[in-house]
């Protein structure tokens, strides 16, 4: 039976024991993981954390700016770090969903380690890997099982030279949350939908551009903000669009047009291991369609993903 006061009472006595007077850098991501790993650091060792905030330019609408404000409300030394042109540029005329991971890793870490240079004597890495993230990663059923390169497990490389600390590594989602509003974290960050390291990369199938990043973003928040306004996107533990590959024909005032298809995905789940789709009601559909073709210029049709995982994934890549 877990207690997430006792296990953050516990976990502050370890870091401290663990960590001494050594500094630690972090790297957050805006969700809920990385946030509840930096408060708990911050607890057991307070001023000795540096936060750095990566803007890989396939985050969500607007979140840069005021995910960095919101950490810098809460007392955390955070650095901000827009990197964001250089990842599309790498990016640039990728297809493969295994190489736009790849890629968004390395990146990641060049980015990063520049960082972790400039904090003189550092000595640990701080990582809000979670156990789904874990078991997911590391192959315990043979070689299928490594399904998805998961970009923040495992991928250090040796020049870092930093040792790894992850207080959360052996929690579930739903108890990493419990732990978070234990520390006193604001419910509104800690009911965010997980959203995935590589971050819009895997939701533009196909190879990516910044105008489709834009496309999504924009996708995205109409969907989002419709599930707030709805009161619908606590019953969901993830959701967000996907842009397809595909053009499709449309007719806007006599015109035909021939613009780009997005799915919507929106899945129950508890520890993103298994997932259904949810039943979102049709008159939230209808309105959240007609809005993203009347708002987002180049796309003129919306599907509804009905796949459960297994055997879909909840991403699409
Ligand atoms: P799948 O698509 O494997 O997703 O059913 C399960 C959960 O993991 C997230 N996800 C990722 N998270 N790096 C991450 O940090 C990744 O490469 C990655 N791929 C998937 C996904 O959003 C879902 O919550």
């Amino acid at each position: 039976n877990f207690t997430p006061n006792a296990f953050v009472e516990e976990m502050v006595a370890e870091l401290k024991e663990k960590v001494g007077n050594d500094k630690v850098v972090l790297g957050l991501s805006g969700g809920v993981d990385s946030t509840v790993a930096a408060v708990l650091l911050h607890q057991a060792i307070g001023e000795n954390l540096y936060c750095v905030f990566v803007n890989n330019g396939l985050l969500r609408k607007n979140e840069y700016q005021s995910v960095l404000d919101q950490y810098k409300g809460m007392g955390l030394n955070v650095k901000g770090v827009d990197a964001g042109d250089r990842f599309l540029s790498e990016l640039a005329g990728v297809s493969d969903p295994e190489t736009k991971r790849k890629i968004i890793g390395r990146v990641f870490i060049e980015v990063f380690d520049d960082e972790s240079h400039l904090i003189e004597d550092v000595k640990w890495l701080a990582q809000g890997t979670i156990y789904p993230d874990v078991i997911e990663s590391v192959s315990v059923k043979g070689p299928s099982a490594t399904i998805k390169s998961h970009h923040n497990v495992g991928g250090l490389p040796d020049y870092m030279k930093l040792k790894i600390v992850e207080p959360l590594r052996m929690l579930f989602k739903d108890e990493v949350r419990r732990v978070g509003a234990s520390l006193g974290i604001d419910p509104e960050l800690l009911g965010r939908h997980p959203f995935p390291g590589p971050g819009l990369s895997i939701r533009i199938l196909g190879d990516i551009t910044p105008e489709k990043v834009q496309i999504l973003q924009d996708v995205d928040k109409v969907f989002i903000d419709g599930l707030k306004s709805w009161g619908l996107y606590d019953k969901v533990w993830q959701a967000g669009a996907i842009l397809l590959p595909v053009n499709s024909v449309g007719v806007m005032g006599d015109e035909r047009t021939y613009e780009k298809v997005v799915a919507l995905r929106a899945v129950e789940s508890t520890d993103g291991m298994t997932a259904d789709w949810v039943h979102l009601p049709y008159d939230f559909l209808m309105k959240v369609s007609n809005d993203i073709i009347n708002k987002v210029k180049g796309v003129n049709r919306v599907v509804y993903d009905i796949s459960s995982k297994p055997p879909a994934t909840i991403e699409w890549e």
